[in-house]
């Protein structure tokens, strides 16, 4: 998918069973690989992004067989320096947090990316791995790391970042003596949880989080649907009407800020409790259009709706008065700068947007206009601009939405088949 096109629709409904969590996938895939029983991970992500974290751990030495929607990796847990350089492709996730497990490990490794994970800062783990006596290099990828012995560290981490965290206590599972991570706001604790799960010794006292050295004994999980890929077709539902249901979705408490702010919003949202998944609570989502009130995000909401915030600026265009989001500089870092792409693209459609260092705002209501958008080869700035398309006047043709299927493979499909043209 080079180039994505939408139009303006008269109603967006239905029922839909997003794509599994992305974040899951990856933690489920890395634990089994270290966990003495190995794991069973049913309905992983199977997409580009969790696919690199995959064919990474089988390159580690782990026994990977998948039969339809599971995926087995075999036990043992015990991992060896990769024969070739490893490719992470675009994922963030997959290159911070396993070079966090390969230096834990003690092992000798290259970790390359595609252009944009290029970019992307890697300090933010290689400096407390160092702490911890780990031998990486690395301002950027690609990272390579030597065999060295660790020892668990009191980190307190500049920014709320579950990447940083997961890599950190990753690798105190293999570190002599206890790890400890402290964040400046709470980040996706689902690391901690899965470790928790998977019997490993895992303490929090708000916002810090300690790990005690030992390796997990099986992982069995069913992989609840993202929030993250649900947001765009709840938005959606709220612009057009709804009412749309996103059946089994992951409702952990750091990943929720998005219902939340849809609340404020004005939309009418009940949530169906489904159960827990290995300490992970999941739920039915249902969601209608109400009124539109303009929202402000910052501070401790932030990294609860990180990745929701390309959507949620299109749905501030639709919202009568301003909307502040602050405190996000870390949209400057994710797959494109995403101040910048979110600007640019609104703009051009007609919207009335300002950038800060630290987010923006968008001065509602305005209608939209089809524009040409160029995703810059970020799968959420497609996505988000693929609905603003929606409630557009004429065609919106999105480049560079080939990365869709990094985390959301069949999107297009999906989002028309809810679509009433
Ligand atoms: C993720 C954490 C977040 C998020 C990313 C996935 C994870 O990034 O934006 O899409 O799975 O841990 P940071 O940890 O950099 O904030």
């Amino acid at each position: 998918m080079g180039s994505l096109t939408t139009s303006r629709v008269k109603r967006f409904w239905g029922e839909i069973r997003p794509p599994s969590d992305k974040s899951l996938t990856h933690r489920a895939y890395m634990l089994s690989a270290i966990a003495s029983g190995g794991g069973v991970i049913e309905t992983p992500l199977d997409s580009e992004d969790c696919g690199r974290t995959l064919e990474c751990v089988a390159a580690l030495g782990a026994r990977v067989t998948a039969t339809g929607s599971l995926v087995r990796i075999g036990g043992g847990g015990k991992l060896t320096s990769p024969r070739a350089a490893l490719q992470c492709g675009n994922s963030g996730t997959t290159m911070r947090l396993l070079a966090g497990l390969i230096c834990g490990a003690g092992l000798k490794a290259e970790l390359r990316g595609d252009p944009s994970l290029n970019k992307r800062p890697m300090r933010r783990i290689v400096d407390p791995l160092r702490l911890m006596g780990a031998d990486i290099e690395g301002d950027n990828a690609p990272l390579f790391v030597e065999p060295a012995r660790l020892t668990g560290i009191d980190y307190r981490s500049p920014i709320a970042s579950a990447q940083v965290k997961s890599a950190v206590l990753l690798a105190g599972l293999f570190a002599e003596g206890k790890t400890t991570v402290t964040e400046p706001a709470m980040s996706r604790d689902h690391t901690e949880r899965m470790l928790a799960a998977a019997g490993c010794s895992v303490h929090r006292d708000g916002l810090r989080a300690s790990v005690e050295p030992g390796m997990p004994s099986r992982v069995a999980m069913r992989v609840p649907a993202d929030i993250s890929s649900s947001a765009f077709f709840l938005v959606a539902g709220v612009l057009l009407g709804g009412p749309v249901t996103c059946l089994q979705v992951g409702v952990n408490p750091t990943r929720t800020g998005i219902l939340d702010v849809l609340e404020k919003v004005g939309a009418r949202i009940d949530l169906a409790p489904r159960g827990m998944e290995q300490g992970e609570p999941v739920a039915d989502i249902s969601i209608e259009a109400g009124e539109l009130r303009p929202f402000t995000v910052e501070g401790e909401m932030v990294p609860r709706l990180i990745d929701e915030l390309p959507i949620l600026a299109v749905l501030a265009t639709q919202c009568e008065g301003t909307t502040i989001v602050r405190g996000a500089a870390e949209l400057r870092v994710k797959e494109s700068d995403r101040i910048q792409t979110i600007f640019d693209g609104l703009t051009s459609m007609g919207a009335n947007i300002e950038s800060f260092d630290d987010g923006f705002a968008v001065h509602g209501s305005t209608p939209l206009k089809g524009a040409k958008i160029n995703a810059q080869r970020d799968h959420r700035i497609g996505m988000a601009f693929a609905v603003a398309g929606l409630i557009a006047d004429r065609t919106t043709t999105i480049s560079g939405a080939e990365t869709i299927d990094t985390s959301f493979p069949g999107f297009e499909s999906e989002l028309k088949r809810l679509a009433d043209v």
